[in-house]
């Protein structure tokens, strides 16, 4: 028994949950997932899977990705970055469905399947579907030699190391990293990007494990906003466009592993109705970095503010207009708004994180929740 739990604590590297570990480990495993495959100052992104099928992608009429929970708000973020840098029309499914809604699949179409297990049921069947459909499966996945691995026509792995931990964290940001290097790749081969944002871009990407590791200073931070709202029964998470996934995966970690009731939405389509939930009792954390919707998710925050909601605001270091306005500011080194996801999220995890600690619960082992699903 007391081996079992030496093991156990040395398994976690020190760390009181394997979450926060893997939280922590996000700088190195992103560094894995572009090691080799992104060559900034060549200017040149190679990835196998995607080379030896670069006609295919090129071909597509759309590409359409499936995947459920974590890596299904992975996609959306792809799906931003693919229809910006790349042009190419992207749908995002579920999985589940995806696969009982007779889609339409053609010859021509891309699917990219998501999944950091590699075993999940409802992906495995929209894959064989969309295969019967003549479709080109790529799949992402982070566990070696898995069923989706085993079943995609080509793909390309993450390299975030074993999660063990049921709520996914470094799955998310080095799935975003294998799709930001597809797009960037075929943003390339398309000429959809300029020379120089093609440059700055895979540049920014080589840097972003140290911004990451920046972000995970907000720790501190993370840990006493988290002890102001522990006790609350509902939280409200804004973002707008490429952040608006982010906000969804923020709602996603606080409710799977603290059991608050949490919503993510677009900033804009508050006022579609969860404004109505506002008042000076309700914690609204709004992803608010310098560059993108700036000014649009300003005033969103100031419809907050005239109904008392109480605002956490992720910001970009040294904002003031938005400090002027949230109850508490969470800050975040700069970088491209299309990148931006890989360090909005930090903080989101971290907070999540503490509350869940806070509140007694299992972090990394929730209730009625599976690290991979293999039913229905
Ligand atoms: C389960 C896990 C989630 C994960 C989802 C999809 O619900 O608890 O963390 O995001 O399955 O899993 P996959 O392995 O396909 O990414």
């Amino acid at each position: 028994q007391e081996l079992q739990m030496n093991l156990e604590q040395i398994e976690k590297g020190g760390y009181d949950h394997f979450m926060l570990k893997e939280i922590y480990e996000q700088p190195s495993v992103i560094k894995d997932t572009y090691r080799g495959r992104l060559h900034a100052n060549e200017g040149i992104i190679q990835m196998a899977g995607v080379e030896d099928n670069l006609e295919k992608f090129l071909n597509a009429d759309r590409i359409i990705i499936v995947a459920c929970g974590t890596s299904w708000h992975a996609g959306l973020v792809a799906e931003y970055i693919f229809e910006e840098f790349a042009r190419i029309p992207v749908e995002v499914e579920y999985a589940s469905e995806f696969r009982y809604r007779n889609p339409i699949i053609n010859s021509k179409d891309v699917v990219i399947a998501i999944s950091q297990s590699g075993e999940t049921a409802d992906t495995m069947a929209a894959i064989k579907l969309a295969k019967e459909h003549g479709a080109f499966v790529f799949g992402v996945c982070n566990v070696v030699g898995s069923s989706i691995s085993r079943e995609s026509h080509a793909g390309a792995y993450t390299h975030a190391g074993p999660e063990i931990g049921v709520a996914s964290t470094k799955a998310f940001t080095t799935q975003i990293t294998v799709l930001t290097m597809i797009a960037l790749r075929l943003a390339k081969a398309k000429g959809t990007l300029s020379n120089s944002d093609f440059h700055m871009y895979l540049q920014e990407l080589e840097i972003i494990p140290e911004k990451v590791r920046e972000a995970l200073e907000t720790n501190e931070r993370a840990k006493e906003i988290a002890a102001t709202f522990k006790d609350a029964p509902n939280c409200l998470y804004l973002g707008r466009g490429y952040n608006f996934p982010v906000a969804l995966e923020g709602a996603l970690k606080l409710k799977e592993i603290s059991y608050i009731h949490a919503e993510g939405y677009p900033a804009a389509e508050m006022k579609h109705g969860p404004i109505a939930l506002i008042d000076d009792q309700m914690p609204v954390v709004v992803i608010a970095p310098k560059q993108g919707h700036y000014d649009k998710i300003v005033s969103n925050i100031q419809e907050i503010k005239s109904r008392s909601g109480r605002i956490i605001a992720v910001v970009t270091k040294g904002d003031t207009q938005v400090r002027e306005l949230a109850d508490y500011v969470i800050e975040i080194p700069e970088t491209s708004d299309a990148l931006s996801p890989l360090i909005t999220t930090i903080p989101l995890q971290l907070l999540s994180y503490h509350i869940a600690v806070m509140r007694g619960c299992n972090v990394d082992q929730p209730r009625n929740l599976a690290k991979s699903v293999t039913v229905e």
